[in-house]
């Protein structure tokens, strides 16, 4: 059986999502923007709400919603401004979800049941300065000695780098392995901010998401209890994946709100903006942007909530999810091209709010696999050159058991 419709909890959540980010962020959005502000006290706000551990199962503190949740916050919350969707994103999608997933119960108890209750910050750190899309060129090093791991390197564009507590992190812990560019020498970590060697800064400048804390992140001899160390030594580059998996599905459905946006402004401008003598909405070619931001916001909604549809029933979606990310992030793009071409030049400021949407929306065709990459994939699945195995630790399927 197909069924569209969404149920009681999931109308209740959107509604819940709705109201705090139009509450408590959408009236001073554009001056942090402008700030290049963040806002700590959003992230407690979001803890407060349960927002942080949302599809977190409740014996591991978070809300106990599914997946298609998720999605439907990161729709709402990027509506307002991507920066909200990327603490989604970071905190739940990339590391709680893979504490669920791949922790031992004690990784559990001690980092994931804090970070679902919003007590606790958490990020992801994988991309270094020469290593984004080619994820096997890392090279921070993990070097074991006795209980512990000694982690060095420095990972770079680290969303929410500057206010985690805690970094999922990935290091080389085989470096014969490393010279063959063999991905099973690659290990996990979980590394705390207060352990000596941690440091973090901030990065300024940039394009989009300006309200969004993106930073660097510096180990310098750190020294990590083995204890910490996130699945078997070598499944480090696979538990990257896995965590990808979770993350480009709230970046696909973050961009899907990004396109509600720019589809609501455009509509709303077009009605009471008025050129020859009538409103622009009657110029057939501000339909023609209009409608396609229509059927945009629509495919892009139906792939992520399949996606979200496949997490629930516990069936591996990587495919699935690369896809709704790459058509929803780069239907975003055109949605925010087109809405501010139909503000013309009030588009061109800041007084309207589709300027940031044009700024903010190029990050997520970047970032989490580039479009580039997630069109490598597709056609590599449509050609039979990949092909998806089981995972050791697959995401526990919804409803969760007690
Ligand atoms: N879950 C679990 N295991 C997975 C997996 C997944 N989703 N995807 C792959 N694996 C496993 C495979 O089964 C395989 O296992 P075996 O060796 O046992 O067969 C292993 O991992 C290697 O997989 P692949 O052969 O698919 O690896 P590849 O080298 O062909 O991957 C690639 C190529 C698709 C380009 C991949 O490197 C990739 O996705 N690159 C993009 C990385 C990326 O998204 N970077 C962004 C960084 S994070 C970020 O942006 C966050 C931020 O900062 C805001």
């Amino acid at each position: 059986m197909i069924d569209f419709e969404l149920n009681e909890e999931h109308l209740m959540v959107q509604r819940m999502i709705r109201d705090f980010a139009a509450k408590e962020v959408a009236p001073y959005i554009r001056e942090w923007d402008r700030a290049q502000h963040f806002e700590r006290s959003v992230l407690d706000k979001m803890g407060e709400l349960g927002i942080l551990g949302l599809c977190v199962p409740e014996k591991y503190g978070g809300a106990g919603m599914d997946y298609i949740s998720l999605g439907l916050a990161c729709e709402e919350l990027e509506y307002v401004d991507s920066f909200l969707r990327v603490i989604l994103s970071v905190h739940l999608g990339l590391n709680s979800l893979t504490l669920l997933a791949w922790g031992t119960e004690e990784q559990r108890q001690k980092y994931l049941v804090p970070q679902a209750k919003g007590e606790k910050i958490a990020a992801f750190g994988l991309t270094e300065p020469n290593a984004g899309s080619d994820a096997v060129a890392i090279q921070a090093t993990a070097v074991r000695d006795g209980d512990e791991y000694v982690l060095n390197g420095e990972k770079t564009w680290i969303s929410l780098a500057d206010v985690a507590d805690n970094f999922l992190v990935f290091a080389w812990t085989d470096r014969e392995k490393q010279r063959r560019r063999d991905h099973s020498g690659i290990s996990a970590f979980i590394v705390e901010r207060a352990f000596p060697g941690v440091e973090t800064r901030s990065l300024h400048g940039k394009l989009g998401i300006r309200a969004g804390n993106t930073g660097i992140i510096s180990l310098s001899d750190v020294r990590v209890p083995a204890s910490n160390r996130v699945g078997e030594e070598g499944e480090g580059f696979k538990i990257a994946m896995f965590s990808l998996d979770q993350g480009r599905y709230t970046v696909a459905a973050g961009a899907t709100g990004l396109i509600k946006a720019c589809l609501d402004a455009s509509v709303r401008y077009a009605q009471e903006r008025k050129t020859f003598g009538r409103p622009i909405a009657e110029h057939q070619l501000v339909k023609e942007m209009i409608a396609q931001m229509v059927s945009d916001y629509e495919a892009s909604r139906l792939l992520w909530l399949r996606a979200g549809w496949m997490k629930n029933k516990g069936l591996r979606n990587t495919r699935e999810t690369a896809l709704a990310k790459w058509f929803a992030t780069v239907a975003s793009e055109r949605a925010a091209s087109d809405a501010l071409q139909i503000h013309g030049a009030y588009g061109y400021s800041d007084e309207y709010p589709v300027e940031r949407f044009y700024r903010n929306c190029k990050g997520a065709v970047i970032y989490e696999g580039s479009r580039e990459i997630q069109k490598l994939m597709q056609a590599d699945y449509a050609l039979g050159f990949r092909q998806d195995k089981p995972v050791r630790c697959p995401l526990p399927a919804w409803p969760f058991e007690d």
